[in-house]
């Protein structure tokens, strides 16, 4: 066994987030500003599996009685836990310390960063890498159990690090950024978890599948247009596709006044385009914008309440 540190990004998802989990298209990128880190130390003879949390001030045991409704159970240990049975490995004599920067439940996928990060030290730690394919398969069964009924968009684009375009079921397509393109992301401060929006946007599909269905299939075809015009190298086009993916998510019920605020503060400031990322209803919003406007937008933003800002340039 030996020493092995590893990382993961998180992600933003620009086009296409609930409309994913009913197999539209969706487009997401990772965030490399914000990431959690693992480092796995061989620990003691006899001394067991353990997670050493500094951000909250935890330790957990992999063997013990923990609580599995304490949610850290579930975002450090059952990681863990699968993949040591991926690999028919026992339990080894190991200390991993996990940080992130990744704000929590506000649609950055910290959740699947967390696990990334924590299952690719261990596997290092064992001698035993895991494939991307081998990890985001896995990551995706974590993702199950922090929120049901997952698209499995979050675990790809933070397992291959890389811009995807993403259709459930399907194996992720990389695509080609042709022009980089800059956005703001704002935070609204309202943790809001992701299994929640998901189960009512369930709820409203089953009651007014009439009305929802025609949502989702005009949001998947947002997504691919953005997507054509990402690989044309024209992202200016993609302000106007953000603000109409908005409006479409509005009617999904899944915004917010506080997002809604946020993008009205971006767009009056100048930015090209505004909408949510996530799962929304509180979390996240980004901000298309010039380049040379990224400071006055995070500052609009600030001033309109955002609890956190910073500016990510895509290439
Ligand atoms: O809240 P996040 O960042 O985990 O975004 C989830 C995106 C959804 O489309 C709402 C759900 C999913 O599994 O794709």
């Amino acid at each position: 066994m030996q020493t092995a540190r590893a990382h993961a990004p998180g992600k933003v998802i620009l086009f296409g987030e609930h409309a994913v989990v009913y197999h539209q298209p969706a487009i997401a990128v990772p965030l490399a500003a914000v990431q959690a880190r693992a480092e796995a130390i061989p620990d003691d003879l006899g001394s067991g599996l353990t997670v050493h949390a500094p951000d909250v001030n935890r330790v957990l045991r992999v063997t013990g009685d923990l609580d599995q409704s304490d949610p850290l159970y579930n975002a450090l240990i059952y990681p863990l836990e699968l993949a040591l049975a991926a690999l028919n490995a026992p339990v080894p004599d190991l200390a991993i310390t996990i940080r992130s920067s990744i704000p929590i439940a506000s649609g950055l996928g910290s959740g699947a960063a967390l696990a990334t990060a924590l299952v690719r030290a261990l596997a290092l730690a064992l001698g035993r890498p895991l494939s991307n394919s081998a990890l985001n398969a896995l990551i995706y069964e974590v993702e199950k159990r922090h929120h049901g009924n997952p698209s499995g968009i979050d675990n790809t684009v933070i397992v291959y690090e890389r811009p995807v375009y993403f259709v459930r079921g399907a194996p992720p397509t990389p695509f080609t950024i042709a022009a980089p393109f800059t956005f703001v992301i704002g935070d609204t401060g309202v943790n809001s978890p992701t299994h929640l929006t998901v189960g009512d946007v369930g709820r409203l599909v089953e009651a007014e599948p009439e009305r929802v269905t025609p949502i989702f299939a005009h949001i998947g075809a947002i997504a691919d247009q953005a997507r054509a015009a990402i690989e044309a190298g024209c992202p200016a086009a993609l302000g106007p596709l953000m603000n109409e993916n908005q409006t479409l998510l509005r009617a999904l019920t899944v915004s917010s006044p506080e997002l809604d605020d946020l993008c009205a503060a971006a767009l009056r400031a100048g930015a090209l385009g505004a909408k949510l990322s996530g799962g929304g209803r509180g979390g996240n919003m980004i901000a298309l914008v010039a380049p040379d406007q990224a400071p006055v937008i995070a500052g609009a933003l600030r001033d309109a309440g955002a609890t956190a800002v910073f500016a990510t340039t895509v290439r």
